[in-house]
């Protein structure tokens, strides 16, 4: 029997107001803006491009070395190495646009009303579809962290904060992301979702360190960075399924995401959409891959909708 296309089940979700054509986006950092991959496939074929995190000014990042491989994993210290706000809407946007494809705007501030700024700019230059607050990278050495304050996201009260000052300057989808380097994930997810968020990330890197024996030095510049890859996978797919027991808010769902099976697992934990991060640099059209992957099992288990696996764990 063959497959006609009315056959394929559909693949379209809505994330906090985001209507994606299918359930996959990039993770921010690991897909530049989308214009580096174009070369590799046409990037309008994913639901969404989440774009490396933006802040009102460029920043170079920090000192290499910035990325270290682990036997299952990437150490990464980039330190939000990134064009600044107007160079994202003068030379990044136009591409996204005329790909079609809705825009995550990433950003990340130094304090809540950056990112209101962010946020607002944005939305007023018609840059983004929706937008992901980063309120956990873990590579930047800002005023709250050289007082030995811990990341936003690690601050139930700073997330509830953030969530609605930059909720305040937007009518976008607001999308937040979350640090797993956390006791409970539950907490800041349903601060976010209690502060108004549409949706919240899970999850950012977790914080690492490797060391050179031979030098005895930190493999890092930064000493210690952020570990993603495979190795966290089981510890991404835990922390979605912990918040989405508690969470009326979508949850968009990232770490270690390599293959279809992969995606389908978050997806079962309790993602409405899954986000492709280091996977992007080993293959870089792995998310073209996985799109494809998520309607072949969904065609081999009888299911019509992407939506009918969404938190279906059989327990
Ligand atoms: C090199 C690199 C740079 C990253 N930069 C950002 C960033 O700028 N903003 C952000 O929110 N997350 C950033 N991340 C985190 C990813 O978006 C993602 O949350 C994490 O890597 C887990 O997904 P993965 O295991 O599939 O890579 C970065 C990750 C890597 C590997």
């Amino acid at each position: 029997m063959t497959t006609t296309p009315t056959d394929l089940p559909r693949l379209e979700v809505c994330v906090g107001g985001l209507r994606m054509k299918n359930p996959v986006t990039t993770a921010s950092g690991t897909f530049g803006y989308g214009q580096e991959y174009d070369r590799y496939f046409d990037v309008s074929c994913l639901g969404a491009v989440t774009t490396k995190s933006i802040t009102l000014q460029p920043r170079p990042g920090n000192k290499p070395p910035r990325l270290v491989e682990t036997p299952a994993g990437l150490l990464n210290a980039i330190g939000l190495q990134n064009v600044g706000l107007d160079a994202y809407l003068a030379e990044k946007v136009p591409f996204l646009r005329a790909k079609q494809v809705p825009i995550i705007a990433n950003i990340y501030g130094k304090s809540a009303d950056e990112y209101a700024e962010l946020a607002r700019r944005l939305e007023e230059a018609g840059a983004a579809d929706a937008i992901e607050a980063n309120l956990s990278c873990p590579n930047v050495h800002d005023a709250r962290r050289a007082r030995g304050a811990v990341l936003v996201s690690q601050d139930c009260d700073a997330v509830a904060q953030y969530t609605r000052v930059i909720r305040s300057a937007t009518r976008l989808p607001l999308f937040v992301k979350l640090t797993p380097n956390v006791v409970d994930i539950r907490e800041p997810a349903l601060a976010a979702q209690e502060s108004g968020a549409d949706a919240v990330c899970l999850i950012n890197t977790l914080l690492g360190m490797a060391i050179d024996p031979e030098t005895r030095r930190p493999k890092l510049s930064n000493v210690v960075g952020g570990l993603s890859g495979p190795a966290i996978r089981p510890i991404a797919v835990k922390m979605v399924w912990d918040a989405a027991q508690v969470l009326k808010i979508p949850i968009i769902g990232m770490g270690g995401i390599c293959r279809a099976e992969d995606a389908v697992e978050f997806l079962l934990a309790g993602a409405t959409a899954v986000a492709v991060g280091s996977m992007s640099f080993r293959q870089p059209d792995a998310a073209v891959a996985i799109i494809r992957g998520i309607s072949d099992y969904l065609v081999r288990h009888g299911f019509s909708d992407v939506c009918q696996i969404v938190g279906k764990v059989r327990l």
